[in-house]
């Protein structure tokens, strides 16, 4: 029988390449189309949990010890350490700036690999999801081997720039190492995302990672969208800040194909 809920890392260790953005607006996109999603930020920089919370709460959550860097130092369910968004069948583990030193305490650990996969089984237990999204810090460590290492699928944000495909082989090595110790983990697709159509230039990271054997480009890109800063400024996914703006509706495209994605390969 198909397993029904799916985790999802969004990484690539190329910064700024849209991994946060995608995977807030995913997560609230999947929601939209009726399914049940935890979020988890895997970064200390914070920025998934200031998309749904605002910076004084987000903070707080970060000086305090119900953070997903507690719960992986410590070990614990983390089931305990999930928050409901403003949004129905939205919740999120937040993170601390502790996040930086989490390579050092991951360190000394038995079966180092596996700490994030083994505190989310109780909630992957739980039945309350059909997704898992789980938001990458922009490094290739131990620690985004934890958050590869509980992921069924990866989606890597690439940003559609010259430098955007900095990186990307060294990302397509990480996999293969990950997939020695995680065998069923997949590529569910690359993402291109800031997309200038003004420019041409996006045209070209196209062809490029499309030349890439075995590997999907999602066919629904990613535009530029000022009101992404103005929603992400906000704390509030792309559709709840203006449902009529133009990546609203390409992050609902992207979640659909996405699913299908998920169907077919999964
Ligand atoms: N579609 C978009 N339109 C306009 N701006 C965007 C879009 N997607 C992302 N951005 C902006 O680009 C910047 C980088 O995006 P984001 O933080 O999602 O990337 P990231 O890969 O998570 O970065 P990091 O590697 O630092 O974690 C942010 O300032 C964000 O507001
Ligand atoms: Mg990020």
């Amino acid at each position: 029988m198909e397993k029904k809920l799916k985790t999802i890392a969004f990484a690539n260790n190329k910064g700024g390449s849209g991994k946060t953005t995608t995977c807030a607006n995913i997560g609230y996109s999947l929601t939209a189309r009726g399914k049940k999603v935890l979020l988890i930020d895997g970064d200390m920089q914070l920025n998934l949990s200031l998309s749904f919370f605002a910076e004084d709460e987000v903070l707080s959550f970060a000086a305090g010890e119900k953070n997903l860097y507690y719960a992986v130092k410590n070990q614990k369910d983390l089931s305990d350490y999930i928050l409901h968004t403003a949004y129905p069948n939205l919740d999120l583990v937040p993170s601390s700036t502790l996040m930086s030193g989490i390579e050092y305490e991951l360190f000394t650990k038995w079966q180092r690999e596996f700490i994030l996969k083994n505190i989310l089984k109780p909630v992957k237990e739980s039945g309350n999801y059909d997704y898992i999204l789980i938001d990458a810090p922009p490094t290739l460590g131990g620690w985004v081997m934890n958050i590869l290492c509980a992921s069924d699928f990866v989606v890597m944000p690439v940003e559609a720039s010259p430098w955007g495909l900095f990186g990307v082989a060294n990302m397509f090595e990480f996999l293969e190492d990950v997939k020695k110790i995680n065998e069923s983990l997949q590529l569910l697709g690359i993402a291109v995302t800031k997309v200038d159509v003004r420019k041409n230039y996006y045209k070209q990271t196209l062809e490029i990672l499309k030349q890439e054997e075995n590997v999907h480009v999602f066919e629904h890109i990613i535009r530029v969208d000022s009101e992404v800063e103005w929603a992400q400024d906000s704390s509030k996914p792309i559709m709840a800040h203006k449902k009529s703006a133009r990546s609203a509706g390409e992050y609902m495209e992207l979640a659909k194909e996405m699913e299908e994605n998920v169907r077919r390969i999964g």
